[in-house]
């Protein structure tokens, strides 16, 4: 599978939002990441569905939302109907889990699973035909601009040894630059989120292809 970069909106300037996501978009990427999040599953706030409608209107991107908050089964109408194209909840959120893959797929829509540093992947082989994606956090969620944890490399392979040759894309989120790109890599991931290490460049298109080329 060919690497993808998805820009995470978190580290774009929020008063000038429509004008980062055509300048990413012009500067090749992907899809863009949207981080969802409710002050009680992660120590922080974003934005809603409400924003995510309006994001619709501007790109053809896929839009990739990654829900950090405590009842996503509350939301994921809401997250499809605003017209999202990747649809990612954490493990520990809701014990229903495979009849919210169901749901988001009989949607039209692909379903992750998102998996903190911390949480261990014995889930993986029960769930492995509900999803479409993993999406395995490489800091601890609720911030942009972390340090990268290392020993997600490790858990990207064994990720990758699990699916084996099925069609299930692994998304890695967190303290992504072009060093801690090449390791992940070459574990086996295929979708790449990076918020700061994009919108604190100054050149988005060099540093979306150095990415993609690592
Ligand atoms: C953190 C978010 C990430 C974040 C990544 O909870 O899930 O998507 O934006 O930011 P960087 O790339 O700066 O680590
Ligand atoms: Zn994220």
């Amino acid at each position: 599978m060919k690497l993808k970069v998805a820009p995470s909106i978190l580290s774009s300037d929020f008063l000038h939002l429509e004008k980062e996501i055509l300048a990413v978009e012009q500067a090749g990427a992907d899809m863009l990441h949207l981080d969802i999040m409710d002050g009680h599953f992660v120590p922080n706030l974003t934005f809603g569905p409400g924003l995510v409608r309006q994001i619709r209107k501007i790109t053809p991107l896929p839009l990739d939302a990654h829900l950090m908050i405590t009842n996503p089964a509350d939301f994921i109408d809401k997250f499809i109907d605003a017209g999202v194209n990747y649809l990612s909840f954490h493990i520990e959120t809701d014990a229903n889990y495979v009849s919210l893959f169901r749901k988001i797929r009989k949607l039209g829509v692909k379903a992750g699973i998102a998996i903190n540093p911390e949480t261990s992947l014995d889930v993986l082989p029960d769930i492995i035909n509900e999803i479409d994606y993993m999406l395995i956090m490489s800091v601890h969620p609720g911030f942009g601009g972390q340090a990268f944890i290392e020993k997600s490399v490790e858990k990207v392979r064994k990720t990758k040894e699990i699916i084996g040759s099925r069609q299930i894309e692994i998304e890695i989120d967190g303290g992504i630059n072009f060093q801690t790109a090449t390791l992940v890599k070459e574990a086996g991931v295929n979708i790449l989120v990076a918020g700061s290490f994009i919108f604190k460049s100054d050149n988005y298109a060099k540093t979306i292809a150095g990415l993609r080329n690592v």
